[in-house]
């Protein structure tokens, strides 16, 4: 579905639910990580750009004290007031608005009652930033509702402080500041210390990006990211930096015996994981696709060896990805976002497309016995007011 259509459609909806036509209509992308996993906690480097999968919202004010959001996706009504403290609740999906909203107020800027009914193409759960597509959907409609435009990067921090304290997931910057900052036709190589980034040109046409979702999510995803995290520090802790960004691979097989097989391994995965981000956008600007192939694949190796966060349904795509090889137009493949399920990310020559995701369809589902969804997109520009 184009944006426009789904942009209509929400409009309708909110004409339907609230009585008349909604004052705003906002858009925010998710996201696909090409490579830098696991590095934006690090103070590392990541090369991830929009996709044409958007979550939308349609906003007015209601001059009450109370917000009313409706999800076209799951059916429900959220109400919360904007006058007291703002806490967790349910149904889940609407900590992601609270969150915002406390961030907001805690400015401070008054936040008034207002009314929103919220569409997404994001897939939930699969890797590609749904949540931080409707944090950045919801900062966006604060700001036309206030009439206050933050500075791109405080927003994104304070998308990303409603994701850490009402989510319960401590993420890092990536995903909100993609999505808030993308450009149309081009990767962010994001430097995640001086949050500066070079846009990385994406425009081959005869270059696909496609996203293979496994649909699956393992559960244990959120604690396991967590203890990833405080296992780095632990790491950065040993070789004496304040982030593993800061050490190199010389330094880490120096300082291996202090510190425990398992820190080393998780810091062996990001060090090398930044040092393959920055040589896949050079790699990129090339045209060297055979390189970026081979960096995507000894990404998902680390990922599954090192870091530990792969599952076997990511592996699997990513043997077929291999089987299917070069020669047949598949560059690279591996796990994108935080992992234990949701999405591959694969770049294929553009001819190919059809017949390879035909040949992924059949042999994923030979595999695991479960269907994938395989879809293709352009790099996407970030965030927007529509209306
Ligand atoms: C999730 C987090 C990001 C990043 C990735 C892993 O998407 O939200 O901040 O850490 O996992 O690269």
């Amino acid at each position: 579905m184009s944006l426009e259509s789904m942009a209509e459609r929400t409009a309708e909806l909110f004409a339907r639910c609230f009585g008349h036509a909604p004052r705003w209509i906002v858009a925010a992308p998710g996201r696909v990580n090409v490579i830098g996993e696991h590095t934006d906690y690090n103070d590392g480097f990541v090369l991830p750009m929009a996709i044409e999968r958007y979550t939308v919202i349609a906003g007015d004010r209601n001059d009450s004290r109370e917000v009313t959001l409706h999800s076209v996706t799951t059916g429900e009504t959220a109400t919360f007031n904007v006058r007291e403290p703002l806490t967790r609740g349910e149904p889940s999906w609407s900590n992601y608005v609270r969150g915002v909203v406390a961030g907001f107020q805690q400015r401070p800027i008054k936040v008034p009652g207002f009314d929103a009914v919220i569409a997404s193409t994001v897939p939930f759960g699969g890797g590609l930033s749904s949540s931080a597509a409707l944090e950045v959907a919801t900062a966006t409609l604060l700001e036309a509702i206030t009439g206050e435009k933050l500075e791109p990067i405080e927003k994104a921090l304070l998308c990303q402080k409603a994701e850490h304290e009402f989510a319960g997931v401590p993420c890092g910057i990536m995903d909100q500041f993609t999505s808030i900052l993308a450009r149309e036709n081009h990767a962010l190589l994001l430097d995640c210390r001086s949050r500066t980034t070079i846009p990385v040109a994406m425009t081959d046409p005869s270059i696909t990006v496609l996203m293979i979702n496994t649909n699956v999510r393992h559960k244990l995803a959120d604690g396991e990211y967590a203890k990833r995290r405080s296992q780095c520090q632990t790491a950065a802790s040993a070789l004496k930096v304040p982030f593993l960004r800061d050490a190199s691979a010389k330094a880490l097989k120096a300082g291996r015996s202090k510190m425990e097989p398992i820190a080393f391994r998780r810091a062996r995965h990001v060090i090398s994981e930044n040092e393959r981000t920055r040589e896949a956008a050079w790699a990129i600007q090339a045209a060297d696709w055979a390189t970026v192939g081979r960096l995507m694949y000894a990404s998902h190796d680390s990922l599954r060896d090192d870091y530990e966060v792969s599952c076997k349904e990511l592996d699997a795509v990513v043997e077929i990805a291999r089987a299917i090889s070069k020669e047949n137009g598949l560059i690279g493949c591996r796990m994108t976002g935080a992992g234990f399920g949701g999405c591959a990310v694969s770049v294929v020559r553009t001819e190919a497309v059809p017949r390879i995701t035909h040949q992924m369809d059949e042999a994923y589902e030979r595999k695991t016995g479960i269907q994938a969804t395989i879809f293709s997109s352009r790099p996407a520009a970030g965030a927007r007011v529509l209306k």
